[in-house]
């Protein structure tokens, strides 16, 4: 009998893909399902992964193999999966957002009081070493009492317009909650109020409805640290992901990854190569590290992963943040 665990996919879109070909690769675990409605994607990652391509949800939950549901569907189909696959006796990893509202995300939470398999939430941010690396020195105390968290968030370049219209308010609750789930995850501490502020700077064709793609937010926290985030749709020089935590006795920062770490000296300017372009590229080990956390926590060596009372908590955060941008007034948590 084989030790590994054998998971599903739910969703074989851009960022299903990219899991499928993480979890097809990785020792412990044995994709045996890929569930997706387009034929074209649904033979793509078959192919690519031997494993299987079914449509239908239902077979994959009622398989008794299936040991573990990968949701990577669109997010209006988060919190009713997470709910089905736990019914099913499921270990679930889902992507984020939990959910489109907190109210849904409330119900699920009710209805799993007493599921003990993990269900862990896919904010990939929390694996990535560095940023790891520093919760660690934060947690030593090497830098004394945290005063203030700054997150810098800011994507090379907008999703396309179509989706940006489509979306509104999205940089709140489709980018910002990663940042809000790393602050409460950093400070390990509740929010008490945020205050949000958000404008609109890129050219029609790119941002026809001209929706938020610059934003602000500052969270009061119940430890006393002031955590501020700062995000865009669009940084001309690359993927723009720092974290700087200041603390008493110091200060730690995250700092950006190069797609190399070479530096050019010249007379008058020393420059770097570029950035790391973009999530799949900045994130790349992330993605892989959650699979490990998630073979962890299934094999109960862990209960540190992002729960859905996290993704629970960044999208309550996320849906107040857009409220206190539109009425201009912080807003108590
Ligand atoms: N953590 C991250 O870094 C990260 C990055 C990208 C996307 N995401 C999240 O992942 C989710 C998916 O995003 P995406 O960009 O891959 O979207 P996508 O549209 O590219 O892929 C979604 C796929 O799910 C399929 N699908 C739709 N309904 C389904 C259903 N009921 N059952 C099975 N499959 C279904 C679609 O056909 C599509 O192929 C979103 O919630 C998004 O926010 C997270």
């Amino acid at each position: 009998m084989s030790n590994k665990i054998t998971v599903a996919l739910i969703g074989a879109g851009f960022i299903g893909a990219l899991h499928a070909r993480n979890l097809a690769r990785h020792p412990t675990i044995a994709l045996k399902y890929v569930v997706e409605p387009s034929d074209t994607l649904g033979h793509k990652v078959s192919a690519e992964t031997g494993a299987i391509w079914i449509t239908d949800i239902e077979a994959a939950l009622n398989d008794p193999e299936v040991q573990a549901v990968w949701i990577a569907s669109p997010a209006s189909t988060h919190t009713d999966l997470i709910g089905r696959s736990a019914r099913a006796q499921k270990a679930v990893f889902c992507e984020k957002p939990v959910g489109m509202n907190v109210a849904d995300v409330d119900r699920l939470i009710s209805e799993l009081e007493n599921y003990s398999a993990p269900i862990l939430i896919g904010f990939n941010r929390r694996f990535d070493t560095s940023h790891a690396r520093l919760k660690e020195i934060v947690d030593s105390g090497a830098i004394g009492e945290v005063e203030l968290v700054a997150i810098t968030s800011r994507d090379p370049n907008p999703p396309p317009p179509a989706y940006m219209k489509a979306t509104p308010g999205g940089i709140f609750y489709d980018t910002m909650i990663h940042d809000f789930d790393i602050a409460r995850w950093l400070l390990g501490s509740e929010v008490t109020e945020v205050y949000a502020t958000a404008s609109s700077h890129l050219d029609a064709d790119l941002n026809p409805e001209a929706e938020y793609d610059a934003a602000t937010a500052t969270l009061k926290t119940d430890s006393g640290a002031v955590c501020q985030i700062s995000a865009s749709r669009r940084a001309v020089y690359g993927y723009d992901q720092r974290i700087e935590v200041f603390g008493s006795k110091g200060m730690v920062q995250s700092l950006n990854h190069g797609k190399t770490n070479i530096q050019i000296y010249g007379a008058e300017t020393i420059s770097s190569e570029p950035l790391k372009n973009f999530f799949t590229d900045r994130y790349a080990d992330a993605y892989v590290n959650e699979i490990d956390r998630f073979v962890a926590a299934f094999l109960k060596e862990t209960t540190d992963y992002p729960n859905v009372w996290d993704g629970r908590e960044a999208l309550n955060l996320s849906m107040e943040a857009l409220k206190s941008a539109k009425s201009g007034v912080p807003v108590k948590i």
